[in-house]
Parts: C-alpha cells; sequence; structure tokens
C-alpha cells in the first residue's frame, strides 16, 4: 500500500428532515448567499424550506447556475459576493451548484483574475477559501465531499478542474427525500457517474490494498442493486438513501487512499461535454469501455477481479474474464438507458479525436492514467474506438 494522508473535514447530515438544522451550522451573524441552479429547487419545496429554516440569518440569493457551471455567469455572482460582503455560502443544488459554488468559494479572496485559478489549476490551501455548506439535491459528482470542481467557459468550450483542501464544505445535508423529484434521465447519469468514479480509482493494476478494492467492489455492487430501484417510477426511500450514500462515498477520497488513480476518462469525457454539451455523466460511458479495452494489457488483471467479485464470473481465462468485465459494464450502462457510442450523441465527430489529441498536447498532457504514460496519441486512439 502507498504511503498516504487523509483528512475530510465535512461534516454530513444524512435522512429525511435534516435540512432543517443547518441554521445551526451556520454563524448567526453571517452574511449567506444562498446559489442554485435552473428552478427546480422552486418547484420540489426545497427552496422554501431554506428559506424557513434560515429566517434569522440575513439571506441573500442568487439563482441560475446552469449544468456544467458556466464561468461567465459564476463572475455575476462573484461581484455580488463582494458588493454586498458575503461572508458563507450555501450551495444548493446537484454537482454544477456545489463546484460553482466551490469556484466562487476560491475566487472570493483570490488576488489575480479569477479564470488563472483554473488555467494554472491553483489549489485553495486550509483555511483561505470562504466557508460553504452544501444542500445535495442530485446524487452523482460526491462533490458535497470532496474538494474538487469542474467549471466550464462557453467563449473558449474548456471545461477546467481545480481544487484544494481549502475547499471540502463544512456541512452538507444528504436528504434522500429530494430523490422524488429527479427525472429519471439525471437519477441514471448519477449512478453512472459515481459508478465511473469508483472505477477510476480501481481499475489499474492489482494492489495490495485489500479493504480500498473491496470498499469499492462493495459501492459497484451497491450501485447496480440499487439502480432498478431507483429508476423505478415508485419512490423507495432506503433504495434513494443507498443511492446518495453511495455517490459520496465514492468520491469522497476513502477508496483512493494508498492506490494509484486513472481518471483518464474524466479527461477525454470533459471534453465531449466543453464540444457537444453531452451530459458529464454519458460522456464516461461512451470513453470507459474504449479505455479498458485499449489499455487491456496493463488492466486485465483488475477487470478479471472485477469481473469475479462484482459480476461473478468464475470462468475463462484472466482476458476473457476481462473482456466479460468490460462487456457486463456495457451492458449496465445500458440498463440505464445510456448509450455508450459518440455517435448515439452527434452525428458530426469525425474529427473529435484529432481535436482532443491536439488540445491535451497544447495543455502538455503528454501522459495520462495512473501510469502517466497515456500520450496524446493514445487518447486519439481510444476517443476514435469509441465513435
Ligand atoms: O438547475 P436545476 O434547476 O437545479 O436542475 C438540475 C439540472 O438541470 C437538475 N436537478 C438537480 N437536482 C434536482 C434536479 N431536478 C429535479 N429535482 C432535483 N432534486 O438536474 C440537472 C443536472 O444537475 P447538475 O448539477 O448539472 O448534475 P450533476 O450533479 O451530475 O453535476 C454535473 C457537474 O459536476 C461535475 C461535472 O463535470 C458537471 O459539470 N463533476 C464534479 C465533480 C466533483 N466536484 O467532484 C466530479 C465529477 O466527475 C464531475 O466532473
Ligand atoms: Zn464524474
Amino acid at each position: 500500500m502507498l504511503n498516504f494522508e487523509f483528512k475530510n473535514p465535512t461534516k454530513i447530515l444524512f435522512g429525511k428532515g435534516e435540512i432543517n438544522k443547518i441554521a445551526k451550522e451556520i454563524p448567526n451573524d453571517a452574511k449567506v448567499l444562498m446559489i442554485y441552479g435552473g428552478g427546480s429547487i422552486k418547484n420540489n419545496g426545497i427552496y422554501d424550506q431554506v428559506k424557513q429554516t434560515l429566517s434569522n440569518h440575513e439571506l441573500y440569493e442568487f439563482g441560475g447556475v446552469p449544468a456544467n457551471p458556466e464561468y461567465e455567469v459564476l463572475v455575476d455572482a462573484l461581484r455580488f459576493i463582494k458588493e454586498k460582503n458575503i461572508t458563507f455560502l450555501l450551495a444548493v443544488g446537484g454537482g454544477s451548484v456545489i463546484d460553482g459554488t466551490k469556484f466562487l468559494s476560491a475566487a472570493a479572496n483570490y488576488k489575480g483574475e479569477p479564470w488563472e485559478i483554473l488555467k494554472k489549476s491553483v489549489r485553495t490551501p486550509e483555511g483561505e477559501g470562504m466557508p460553504f455548506g452544501c444542500i445535495l439535491t442530485l446524487p452523482a459528482t460526491g462533490s458535497e465531499m470532496n474538494s474538487g470542481y469542474v467549471i466550464s467557459r462557453r467563449e473558449t468550450n474548456e471545461k477546467l478542474s481545480s481544487g484544494g483542501p481549502g475547499l471540502f464544505p463544512q456541512f452538507s445535508v444528504l436528504d434522500p427525500e429530494v430523490v422524488r423529484s429527479i427525472p429519471k434521465n439525471q437519477v441514471a447519469n448519477g449512478i453512472t457517474d459515481a459508478y465511473t468514479h469508483v472505477l477510476e480509482q480501481y481499475m489499474t493494476s492489482p494492489s495490495s490494498a485489500d479493504l480500498q478494492e473491496r470498499i469499492a467492489e462493495s459501492i459497484l455492487i451497491s450501485l447496480q442493486e440499487t439502480a432498478p430501484k431507483v429508476m423505478s417510477e415508485n419512490f423507495n426511500y432506503d433504495a434513494a438513501g443507498n443511492f446518495m450514500w453511495c455517490c459520496t462515498m465514492a468520491l469522497n477520497g476513502l477508496i483512493q487512499k494508498g492506490v494509484v488513480t486513472d481518471w483518464a476518462v474524466h479527461a477525454m469525457g470533459h471534453e465531449l461535454t466543453a464540444y457537444y454539451g453531452i451530459d458529464h455523466a454519458r460522456t464516461l460511458a461512451i470513453i470507459a469501455p474504449s479505455h479498458y479495452r485499449y489499455n487491456m494489457e496493463d488492466k486485465k488483471g483488475k477487470l478479471a477481479q472485477y469481473a469475479e467479485r462484482v459480476w461473478g464470473i468464475k470462468e475463462g481465462t484472466i482476458e476473457e474474464k476481462a473482456e466479460i468485465g468490460i462487456k457486463k459494464m456495457e451492458e449496465f450502462f445500458h440498463s440505464l438507458h445510456i448509450q455508450t457510442k459518440l455517435s448515439d450523441y452527434v452525428e458530426d465527430y469525425i474529427n473529435t479525436a484529432e481535436r482532443i489529441e491536439k488540445t491535451f498536447t497544447e495543455r502538455n498532457w503528454l501522459g495520462l492514467g495512473e501510469h502517466q504514460k497515456i500520450t496524446p496519441r493514445d487518447v486519439y486512439k481510444i476517443v476514435e474506438m469509441s465513435y
């Protein structure tokens, strides 16, 4: 097992009605900015709940953060924060709203031009971000219990990430009741995103970190088992709760400790969102199968272990099991009505591989993956296999 440090300071408030406790988590004299997205919280009652709970706080609001949060919108929020001397941010939404809030937390005290934080991936040290809390409305990204974020810039078609230990939420409310109002295509996205987060930290070389591997496998199995229940029209509170906690656990740092991690699927996937606006999770389902087939030699031990332990495949050679593992993964995505080829989403895709190869070369992203050896040329081939 590799050496590691682990600190995750986010307090989780899990369960029905926990939103009502947030007033105690935010200082009484704070000037609070509630940040939300396109308005789903006004339709499902969460907006009213927050307003009521914080009725004794000085509360301002900023709505309209779009999916794949846009820099252009966030700079308006930043101006507002400075004008009103806001001291505490409250994200009420999915990964996009939480990521947008993290960027604002990082930018609030940053001296230079805010885009620099993303362009140069400037990390925010402990104690330097503006304090913030989250009310999660869409289980998926894990952003509610980690310190990373991803921001898009429309005018340049860029989607870049940053983070740092100063950007953990102070608290996050995980109330499974919010799952009631989520459209099924977003539930499917959430399952797929969380599932791929586990894969990025697991599908590398066999390791000696037994516990991390078994936790990763447990999250995958739990997501597989809970998927049909949360995709069903009948709301099931416990299934929603399991789904929610799986998504948080998939990317709160725990399973990546002591092991090498990949993240090349996300790097390529983010480009597909930047170019074509494809939902984040779906870009991962497009890239992951090709990525694992292309890197079969390095990953076959883990792929076979995945087939065996997660899908119960006992027969066959390592290579045969590894291929069955990839097929099972594709079938799982298809069972959620998530398509796994770029051509299922866009018609004019033929230059995509070349464009991503060029972009990664320009960014000096010359070695991706757990061994930093996936070159822009390899990226070209993986993306081409995903057509
Ligand atoms: O904007 P509103 O009106 O709230 O509607 C949202 C949005 O349209 C809607 N929604 C959310 N909760 C709902 C709901 N609709 C009904 N009922 C509810 N309870 O769902 C739509 C999608 O929301 P969004 O926040 O965009 O989805 P998600 O949580 O999947 O976040 C995606 C973003 O997170 C980034 C992605 O790149 C993408 O930009 N990621 C962040 C990560 C992190 N910080 O750790 C890791 C991930 O890999 C990912 O890259
Ligand atoms: Zn993701």
